[in-house]
């Protein structure tokens, strides 16, 4: 491997998240998953929970590795005991509406859900409140046989106020989420999955295999369309079907400007593999 393909920080470390750019192997970490990055959260003494500081990292971070045209997938992990814990209910406790509409904490998952560039969820254990949240703004959950998802603030006396109320009933139907954000109540991997929250369940052991693996395919496509797909996915949840449509169509017509869309046409014409190259 050249200095150039070896897995460089793209930033200072804070000491909560771990960023690999490229994602190191899992099974040979002397290689690289070409054009994915790895952020891991890191901080296990709290189970991954969020606190504002590092919610601002996450989405700093994860803007930047928008912006690099080498990458075409990013894996966001947690740790093994828990992808994230919720938002810090220690810090949260001090909050008053006051403080929470002055101080703008929130805006860091808007910065998040904006990011054009695939996310990959690998979710062990529990992904609660706010880490439920999280790997929902994600667009790919890989799930290990270990992990817990749920929507526990109604049990402190709040709700899920990172999209919660709006992503979970999208992305399993309104009477199973009213009943998860009433009660709290967690779902083990496998009803997860049932309810169609998660992409994959793997065994614990693989998530973060899978989910780069997964993200590397992802990656190695041409990668103007995968964000125009990506964004299209969005409007799904945003806009009404005719608007929806119309957006799809736009990106669509706009991607026949791509030296990929060409290159796999031809690609097809000429039945041989594809070279993207992201352009
Ligand atoms: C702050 C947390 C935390 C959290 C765990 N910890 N979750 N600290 N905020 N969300 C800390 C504990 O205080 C403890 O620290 C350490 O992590 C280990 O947790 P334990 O509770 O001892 O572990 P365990 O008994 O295994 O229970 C695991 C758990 C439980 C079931 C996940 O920790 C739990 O219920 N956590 C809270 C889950 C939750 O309610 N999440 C939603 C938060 S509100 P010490 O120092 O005591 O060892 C939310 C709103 C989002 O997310 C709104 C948008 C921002």
């Amino acid at each position: 491997m050249t200095e150039e393909e070896r897995p460089r920080d793209p930033r200072q470390p804070t000491g909560r998240l771990r960023v690999a750019v490229p994602a190191p192997r899992p099974d040979d970490p002397s290689a690289v998953v070409p054009g994915v990055a790895l952020v891991t959260i890191d901080r296990p003494e709290a189970l991954n929970a969020l606190d504002f500081d590092l919610l601002d990292e996450l989405a700093t971070t994860l803007e930047a590795l928008d912006r690099d045209e080498t990458l075409g997938c990013v894996v966001l992990a947690g740790g093994p005991r828990a992808f994230a814990a919720g938002a810090d209910i220690r810090e949260l406790a001090a909050a008053t509406p006051v403080s929470l509409e002055l101080e703008r904490r929130f805006e860091a998952w808007d910065r998040i859900a904006a990011v054009g560039v695939p996310l990959v969820a690998a979710v062990r254990g529990y992904a609660l409140g706010g880490g439920c949240e999280l790997a929902m703004i994600c667009d790919c959950i890989v799930a290990g046989d270990d992990a817990r998802f749920g929507q526990p603030e109604i049990k402190l006396g709040i709700i899920p106020g990172a999209g919660g109320t709006q992503r979970l009933p999208r992305a399993v139907g309104k009477a199973k989420a009213a009943e998860l954000i009433f009660t709290g109540r967690q779902i083990d991997a496998a009803e997860a999955e049932r309810i169609g929250l998660v992409t994959a369940v793997v065994p614990a052991e693989e998530v973060l295999p899978r989910a780069l693996e997964l993200a590397g395919r992802i990656a190695a496509g041409p990668r103007l369309a995968v964000r125009a797909a990506k964004a299209a996915i969005a409007r799904a949840f945003e806009l009404p079907l005719a608007a929806g449509l119309d957006f799809e169509r736009r990106a669509f017509y706009l991607l026949f400007a791509s030296e990929d869309r060409r290159e796999g046409m031809a690609a097809f014409l000429e039945k041989r593999p594809a070279n993207f190259r992201g352009r």
